[in-house]
């Protein structure tokens, strides 16, 4: 095989968005060869490709090699079990699944079929701000991590983004609000970084800014096996709002806000000074570092490549699908915490939130009007 047919499930915002830098050639070696949405007004632009109006009908055409799938979530686990069953690779959109128990799921068909590759659209991996906080923690320069605080405030949406499609913000629709939407990107590079917490406790607002029935304010607080200790806040009511990303090890703190990346270093282990010190106001001293960053030109495609490249050439994958598990776990942790009032430990019981969630839509009595928004610049939406 010299070049991969690839077919996109899902033809809104995102779906268009990747068809739009296959077909103008970014992904060198990937064929854009179908498209497939339950609104066939979606497809009307797409004369040279083969147009499907059910993904599995697309997944089995024989048209393609491996799927995107761009769909509403919780059709991520029913398309990529398919998919997986019928030979074909799987890129699937974040979040890799609504729930625990479907990213569950998803990876057990997955294992069914080893040779098959899975990734997920975590593209924040192949950004520099973000690569370089990773290499900074993986040499040591920032010692052992003892603290984080994530303030990621700035996802403001108004009631006509939350009216635009009948999925969003729903529990049967989305599984979820700002935390398992907006914030996913986030809480992959977070367990990414620093991997995952033994415990949560979330407070988290339903409803607070919009006329939605899930949650659009949160504050959360983890803690690590080791110790260390996290907080969490977002929002898609705040504006203007802040991102700012703290990291703070033995060794300095490491802050991504306003577009820099700065490392203040201390010139000793902050614990060995402290038990060594004779004097109890000295500090280390500090040294400040602004690390460039350069911009990211195209992070999904240059993931999209990655995955096309695994298919030909067994190319290892910047994000395997199997990974994607995680954010969907802070975000549902996150979510059953405040739900139930009570710290949580990790893992979590997947079974015992797909019960709650079961719960929330069978008690439902949110009514949606769904009024669609065209002509919007999308790629506003992508967090730079
Ligand atoms: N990686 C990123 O930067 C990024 C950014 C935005 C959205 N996303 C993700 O992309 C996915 C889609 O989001 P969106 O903003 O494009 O939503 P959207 O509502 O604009 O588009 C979803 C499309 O899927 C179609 N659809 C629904 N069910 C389907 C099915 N069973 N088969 C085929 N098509 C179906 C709908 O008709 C709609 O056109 C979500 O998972 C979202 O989280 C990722």
């Amino acid at each position: 095989m010299n070049s991969v047919r690839l077919g996109i499930i899902g033809m809104g915002n995102m779906g268009k968005f990747h068809a739009d830098y296959l077909l103008a050639g970014k992904v060198p070696r990937a064929e854009l060869t179908a498209v497939c949405s339950t609104s066939p007004a979606k497809l009307e632009s797409y004369k040279a490709v083969q147009i499907f109006d059910d993904g599995e009908k697309l997944i089995r055409s024989g048209a393609v090699d491996a799927v995107i799938i761009a769909t509403p979530h919780y059709q991520h686990t029913s398309l990529g079990i398919a998919a997986f069953e019928a030979g074909v690779h799987v890129m699937v959109e974040k979040p890799i699944s609504a729930h625990k128990a479907d990213a569950e799921r998803l990876i057990a068909a997955r294992r069914k079929h080893p040779k098959l590759v899975f990734g997920a659209m975590f593209q924040f991996r192949t950004e520099p701000r973000y690569t370089k906080i990773q290499r900074l923690i993986q040499d040591g320069e920032l010692g052992d991590v003892v603290r984080i605080n994530w303030i990621i405030t700035d996802w403001f949406r108004t009631e006509a983004y939350y009216a635009s499609g009948g999925w969003r913000a729903t529990w049967k629709g989305e599984g979820g609000g700002v935390l398992l939407n907006q914030c996913l990107h986030q809480l992959d590079t977070l367990q990414w970084l620093v991997g995952m917490p033994a415990r949560v406790r979330g407070f988290c607002q339903i409803g607070r800014f919009h006329n939605i029935e899930v949650e659009d304010n949160v504050s959360i607080f983890m803690e690590w096996k080791n110790g260390a200790t996290g907080v969490f806040v977002s929002s898609t009511g705040e504006t203007p709002g802040t991102n700012r990303f703290e990291i703070v090890g033995t060794r300095g703190k490491v802050v991504l806000e306003n577009g820099k990346l700065t490392f203040t270093r201390n010139d000793a282990d902050m614990i060995e000074f402290s038990k060594a010190a004779k004097t109890g106001f000295a500090k280390p001293e500090t040294t400040e570092e602004n690390i460039p960053i350069e911009n990211a030109e195209a992070p999904h495609a240059a993931l999209m490549q990655n995955f096309v490249d695994a298919i030909l050439d067994g190319s290892p994958l910047m994000v395997p699908g199997e990974e994607g598990i995680h954010s969907v776990e802070l975000a549902n942790v996150m979510l059953y915490s405040s739900l139930i009032q009570q710290t949580v430990e990790l893992p979590m019981d997947s079974a015992a939130f797909e019960k709650k969630l079961q719960q929330l839509i069978a008690d439902s009595k949110f009514q949606k009007k769904v009024v669609e928004v065209s002509g919007e610049d999308f790629t506003k939406s992508f967090h730079r």
